[in-house]
């Protein structure tokens, strides 16, 4: 018996949320475990698998299983909107990973814990079904946790009516500053549904792991450690851009939205150091047709180098001169390789939304932002980047919400040619050492993960 539990493989299975920002950092975590031993199946639904390309997908041996949204022909996009598809899911989703976990525990390999997003709150119950422990995966910074799990805990009063809101573990913060589902409360009902209820079942979870690291939040880490047995794994970003040990994992993460463009990294080897300015507003937002000019235009008048990720689904909103002016200067692609992009020496600042990941990546590889933030947590984050962190600058938007282009080339110019900005890119790759060191042997990530393991397999 016991040399059956010494040879026993652990097996996770880990259900990230179906969004591009959700399933990379959730891959990459699956990429540690496989690192230390652990078998991973990583399940998503039947419509994303089919969108990805897998053969550009390094899976390092994790298995891929499938649960069903509903939506098996294009998912979210193919919904009638937000609350339809959510109401779908949340009643085929429990019903297909049942069916799913069926099949595993009646293999010679069943499931030992199942890591599950914690937008997917229902998992919990489905899990506990079949008597398997659970870790939730929280794939936002813990700072905005905090501020939505006082908001679940009706804490917060909503609709906000303070001007100020002060909340533990947290500098004290403008309401403006809370993610945008509070601040505008009412917005998108279903999306503050799913982000207030991922706090449901928390406190009863074996395992609370957040892609965040405690360098980076200390007193907020220690003040959600006393309700949850939690857990810092951050940041989930591939080895390889970290200098570490996985040398040959050479995974850029999943795209949803085709192949990754190699003619990005071609064109900017011709670049000078520090001399691209680095644009993308993520997987999921749109940017209203004013905004986009208005970057084009802000751009051009900066007369900088610069890669512009636009999606096909964006592209519309373009003002024509502008792809010819923009030729000699720029370079716009449907998708890029965006770690390989921000490591590269060529690049000098990078404009972003602050969506989290990409946050923890700017963070991660040591380049300093201009914060354009469009709405959930991403205002939260433009808040810390700014005021916390201090690597970037924001682009503050008019009263139409739209920042102007002489506020883009005014940021621009800050960050690539002033001494506050040289100030901002030192912050940058002081985190950028500290990330390193916390997911390398022994760092405070690192530890977490053995620990989180050794717990799982006693
Ligand atoms: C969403 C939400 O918008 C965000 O606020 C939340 O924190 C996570 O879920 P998304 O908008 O896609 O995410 O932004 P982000 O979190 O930054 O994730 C985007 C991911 O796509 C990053 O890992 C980034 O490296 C990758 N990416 C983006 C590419 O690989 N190529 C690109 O061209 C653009």
């Amino acid at each position: 018996m016991e040399n059956q539990r010494k040879n026993h493989v652990p097996h996770c299975l880990v259900l990230p949320y179906p969004l591009q920002g959700h399933i990379n950092p959730m891959l990459q975590f699956s990429k540690r475990l496989v690192q230390q031993g652990v078998k991973v199946t990583l399940v998503n639904t039947i419509s994303i698998w089919n969108k990805i390309n897998k053969n550009n997908l390094d899976l390092n041996s994790i298995e891929i299983e499938s649960i069903s949204d509903g939506y098996d022909n294009g998912g979210l996009s193919s919904a009638e909107n937000m609350e339809s598809y959510k109401e779908t899911f949340w009643k085929i989703g429990p019903k297909t990973l049942s069916q799913l976990l069926q099949k595993l525990q009646s293999s010679n390999n069943p499931v030992d814990c199942v890591i599950y997003d914690a937008f997917l709150h229902w998992t919990f119950d489905v899990s506990k079904s079949f008597g398997i422990p659970v870790g939730v995966f929280l794939t936002q910074a813990c700072s905005v946790n905090n501020i939505n799990f006082h908001a679940f805990e009706k804490w917060i009063e909503l609709p906000i009516s303070k001007s100020e809101i002060i909340l533990p573990g947290l500098p004290k913060l403008e309401a403006s500053d809370l993610p945008s589902f509070l601040y505008q409360y009412g917005t998108y009902p279903g999306y503050f549904d799913i982000l207030t209820n991922q706090f449901s079942k928390i406190d009863q979870a074996e395992w609370v792991l957040v892609n965040t690291f405690y360098e980076l939040e200390p007193e907020v880490v220690d003040w959600l450690a006393k309700k949850w047995r939690l857990k810092t794994i951050g940041p989930c970003v591939p080895s390889m851009f970290l200098d570490k040990r996985l040398k040959d994992d050479n995974d850029y993460g999943i795209s949803t939205f085709g192949p990754n463009s190699e003619a990005c990294i071609k064109w900017l080897d011709n670049k000078p150091k520090d001399s691209v300015v680095y644009v993308s507003f993520g997987s999921l937002a749109g940017l209203s047709e004013d905004q986009t000019k208005e970057i084009a235009y802000g751009l051009r008048d900066c007369e900088m180098y610069f890669i512009w990720v636009v999606r096909d689904s964006e592209k519309g909103k373009f003002p024509k001169e502008f792809l010819d002016l923009s030729l000699e200067k720029g370079l716009i692609v449907n998708w890029c390789p965006q770690l390989q992009v921000l490591t590269h020496e060529a690049v000098g600042c990078f404009v972003t939304h602050c969506g989290w990941n990409s946050t923890l990546e700017a963070l991660s590889v040591g380049v300093p932002v201009i914060a354009m933030p469009l709405w959930t947590d991403q205002i939260t984050n433009a808040k810390f980047i700014v005021d916390v962190w201090k690597i970037g600058v924001k682009g503050i938007a008019d009263e139409k919400g739209v920042v102007r282009r002489e506020t883009i080339k005014d940021c621009i110019t800050d960050i690539m040619e002033t001494e506050k900005g040289n100030e901002m890119k030192k912050n940058a790759v002081n985190w950028k050492s500290l990330a390193k060191i916390v997911v390398d042997e022994g760092g405070s990530s690192d530890k977490n993960i053995v620990e989180f393991l050794n717990e799982l397999t006693l």
